[in-house]
Order: structure tokens, then C-alpha cells, then sequence
């Protein structure tokens, strides 16, 4: 296979933009969840954490049941209708928008991302309902005044909105710079909405070793945080029983699942105080 063709690639020619010389987080993800959508050094450093720290394959697989239990919980159980999705990574089996519109029919999803291949398949991630809505941004998390400019021309903020920032905030160097891009997107958004969030977390030294090998093959580096930062991430917000925890304790009666129980990586739902 030649290295600068995607193993099953969707898109024939590879747009400018695709830099298929490093491994991209979106790609890598993509390859550790067993999708086709990845290069020859995606899958070279995806094949040695297989091999030697299989525990964030863990964290790729339970994150998407996460993701899926979390979205039915805000639809079914809070009446949320609307999910600003930002780092959403290249489509897979259960994208944001079918988790919740499955569970209601009439959701809108805005999907945001900055990597150029997602945007190549952004189509796959705009297959909405009749009575509902998906919209795909080209954006980077660090700018939330324009994704919260192009986001309002799909979702009302008058109303709750679920913001959903999973495995992204770890891009961002510094912790408290993320914190306050999280504040900053949460800002306008009505109370009673929601933050969904997780990152992966320090707890093993295999997790801390994965993410230096990762990051030493010249990907856009991800910093693994404590569970007290990811905790800490909800500041202000009332968090959803049973607060931040390991993935597969979060609502684990939600839904069948039979993989690993331990995983590095911590997240939660946090309500935004109604006044
Ligand atoms: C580890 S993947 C997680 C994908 C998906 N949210 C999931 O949980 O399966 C991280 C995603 O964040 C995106 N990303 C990284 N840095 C970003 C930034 N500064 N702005 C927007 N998206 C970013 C990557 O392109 C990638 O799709």
C-alpha cells in the first residue's frame, strides 16, 4: 500500500492540506478503533502502542461507549436536543449525531475539528433526520468565538446545549488553558446545559509511556492529566451522578458492555446551575 493512501480510503486524491508524513490524532484514534482511515505513520506508532501499551487501545474503545451512554443519558433522561461535538475525530460505528437522534428524532449536532481529513469525510457525519440538523465547522478549539459564531446557525443557545469536548482538551498544553477555553465555550450557552468531558489521565506509567510515545513521533502532542484536572474541568458545573470517574464506571447500567473496567482515562457530565 502506498504510505500517503488512507488503507481504505473514502477520498481518492489527498488534499493539499493532509500533512501524511506524521501520524494526526484523528487518524491514529481511527486506527487504534480499527477503522481505515489512516497513513503509514499512523499506523506504524498504532501498531507499537498495540504491541507495548495496549491500554489506550482501552481508552480509544470504552471512550465511544462513553460518548454513546452519555448522549442517551442527556436525550432520554435531561431532554437535551441539541450537542456541540468539538475534536470529533473521523467518523466510526457511532457518531454523536445517530447516538441522539436514535433517541430523538428532532437533535441537532454541530461537529467541529481542525484536521483536514475529518473535513474530507465531514459527509459521513451529516446524514441527519429529516426533523433534525447536523453541521460540520473546520475549526480549532483554541478560536471559541468563531466556533460559537458558525455554531449559532444551527443551534438556538436560548435553549440548553450539550458541549462535548472528549479526548481534545489534552491537545492544549497547558492545563489552565484549557480550563479556560472550556469556561469560554460553556459562557453563552443557556443554563441547564451540559458539559460532556474526558481526557486521558496519568494513573499507570503505560499511560504516561503511550502518550510520550505517541507524541515522540511527531503527532500534535497530547498531555495526559490527573483525575483531580479532569475534575477540575467542571468547575462551576453540577456534576451528574456519579461525578468524574473511570469510563466504564460512568452509568455502566446503561448499556452492555464487557470491556476492561480499569482504563486511564477519567470523564463526567456537568450541568451548567439553572439561576
Ligand atoms: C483522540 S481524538 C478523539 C476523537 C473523538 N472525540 C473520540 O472521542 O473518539 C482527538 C480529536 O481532536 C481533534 N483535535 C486536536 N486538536 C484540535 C484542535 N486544536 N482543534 C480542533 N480539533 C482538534 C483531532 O483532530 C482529533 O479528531
Amino acid at each position: 500500500m502506498a504510505d500517503n493512501q488512507p488503507a481504505d480510503s473514502g477520498t481518492s486524491r489527498v488534499p493539499d492540506r493532509i500533512d501524511t508524513s506524521v501520524p494526526h490524532s484523528a487518524r491514529f484514534w481511527n486506527y487504534l478503533l480499527g477503522g481505515k482511515d489512516n497513513y503509514e505513520p499512523d499506523r506504524q506508532v498504532g501498531e507499537y502502542i498495540k504491541e507495548h501499551m495496549p491500554g489506550l487501545v482501552d481508552v480509544a474503545r470504552t471512550s465511544r461507549h462513553f460518548l454513546a451512554r452519555a448522549i442517551r443519558h442527556l436525550v432520554l433522561e435531561e431532554g437535551i436536543r441539541q450537542f456541540l461535538d468539538i475534536g470529533t475525530g473521523l467518523p466510526t460505528a457511532d457518531n454523536t449525531h445517530q447516538v441522539a437522534q436514535r433517541a430523538a428524532a428532532d437533535c441537532r449536532i454541530v461537529y467541529v475539528d481542525n484536521d483536514p481529513l475529518v473535513l474530507a469525510h465531514a459527509r459521513a457525519l451529516l446524514t441527519s433526520t429529516p426533523e433534525g440538523a447536523t453541521a460540520y465547522i473546520d475549526a480549532d478549539v483554541r478560536d471559541p468565538d468563531a466556533i460559537l459564531d458558525a455554531a449559532a446557525a444551527t443551534l438556538d443557545f436560548d435553549k440548553p446545549v450539550a458541549l462535548v469536548l472528549m479526548g481534545i482538551m489534552g491537545h492544549i498544553e497547558d492545563f489552565e488553558v484549557a480550563k479556560s477555553l472550556i469556561r469560554r465555550l460553556l459562557a453563552p450557552l443557556a443554563p441547564g446545559s451540559f458539559l460532556v468531558h474526558y481526557d486521558g489521565t496519568n494513573t499507570t506509567e503505560q499511560m504516561v509511556a503511550a502518550e510520550e510515545e505517541y507524541t515522540a513521533s511527531g503527532a500534535v502532542p497530547y498531555y495526559v492529566r490527573s483525575p483531580e484536572q479532569i475534575e477540575a474541568a467542571f468547575e462551576g458545573l453540577e456534576l451528574v451522578e456519579p461525578g468524574v470517574v473511570r469510563l466504564p464506571d460512568w452509568r455502566p447500567e446503561f448499556e452492555a458492555f464487557n470491556g476492561p473496567a480499569h482504563v486511564d482515562a477519567f470523564g463526567g457530565v456537568g450541568r451548567k446551575p439553572l439561576p
